[in-house]
């Protein structure tokens, strides 16, 4: 049975009750619209974690577009149902009050990994994950937070984030799950028509030929440029970056001479889809 905790008291005892029996808590922080990937973090939590808490707040302080906010996808019952099936001890869904109470003045900024790509494109959004981060890590005292690599960038930011303000929370990031035809799960995906579904695996099929080509010895840039071509000869309206890039520091890198990743984000009809994967 999954609790649903509304307000950060009621989290503070449920969490102080368990930290005296010696429990370890786990986190996954989510905006809702749960889906596979989403539920592998909930079973990463459950295996490394004695009590799992799953947290669903669509954070307005992290969208740059209004529409978008507008447009999320919210089903709280059909979030909750596949909670309980995952055995998550709590569901903390705070309101916007509960979160930004009156007179709310703080903003955390993470500097470096959080300015290129989302950053440049998403003006404010890291401010917004890295606040609304830094509270829920507050409002839950987890000892573990699990993050998808889906959102590469954000766990680089959030990973900066606990070792700059010394939050005692391990962060543990974990592999993005991807449909049978390789696009990576996303909550914005129901947004995406039957045709432009059908388009939106071109973005991971080219990204995986950059990076085949690169591991081959082939230049990257020539790579690269043919991976955006492909995306836009696929149907998508607009690719906004598909980089190469150092895995830790994000800075753009010409050949892999430490671990590095090509990451991308790429426009399709309404939807904003983003991916990355390792060279
Ligand atoms: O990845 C997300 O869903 C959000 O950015 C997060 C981490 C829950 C913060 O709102």
């Amino acid at each position: 049975m999954t609790e649903v905790i509304r307000s950060a008291a009621a989290l503070r005892d449920r969490v102080a009750a368990w930290k005296r029996s010696g429990m370890l808590v786990g986190v996954v922080p989510t905006m809702g619209a749960l889906h596979d990937g989403h539920l592998s973090l909930a079973r990463a939590a459950r295996a490394q974690s004695d009590r799992v808490i799953v947290t669903i707040f669509v954070n307005p302080m992290q969208f740059n577009n209004p529409e978008d906010l507008k447009k999320y996808p919210r089903d709280e019952a059909h979030d909750l149902a596949l909670l309980e099936a995952g055995r998550v001890d709590v569901l903390f869904a705070p309101g916007p009050e509960e979160v930004y109470p009156e007179g709310f003045a703080t903003k955390v900024t993470v500097a470096g990994v959080s300015e290129p790509m989302e950053g440049a494109f998403r003006p404010g959004h890291f401010d917004g994950v890295a606040t609304v981060v830094t509270k829920l890590f507050g409002m839950t005292q987890a000892g573990r937070a699990f993050f998808g690599e889906k959102d590469w960038q954000q766990v680089q930011v959030v990973e900066r984030l606990v070792r700059d303000l010394n939050i005692p929370i391990r962060i543990i990031a974990c592999p993005t799950i991807r449909e049978a035809d390789g696009l990576a799960m996303s909550s914005r995906n129901v947004r995406l028509t039957a045709e432009e579904r059908a388009v939106a695996p071109a973005l991971h099929r080219a990204m995986k030929g950059a990076a085949g080509a690169i591991r081959d010895g082939q230049d990257a840039a020539a790579a690269l440029a043919a991976a955006r071509g492909a995306v836009l000869a696929a149907g998508f309206a607009s690719v906004e970056y598909l980089d190469l890039r150092d895995a830790a520091t994000l800075e753009p890198v010409a050949t892999v001479a430490r671990p590095a990743r090509i990451l991308a984000a790429a426009q399709l009809g309404e939807v904003r889809l983003i991916d990355n994967i390792g060279v």
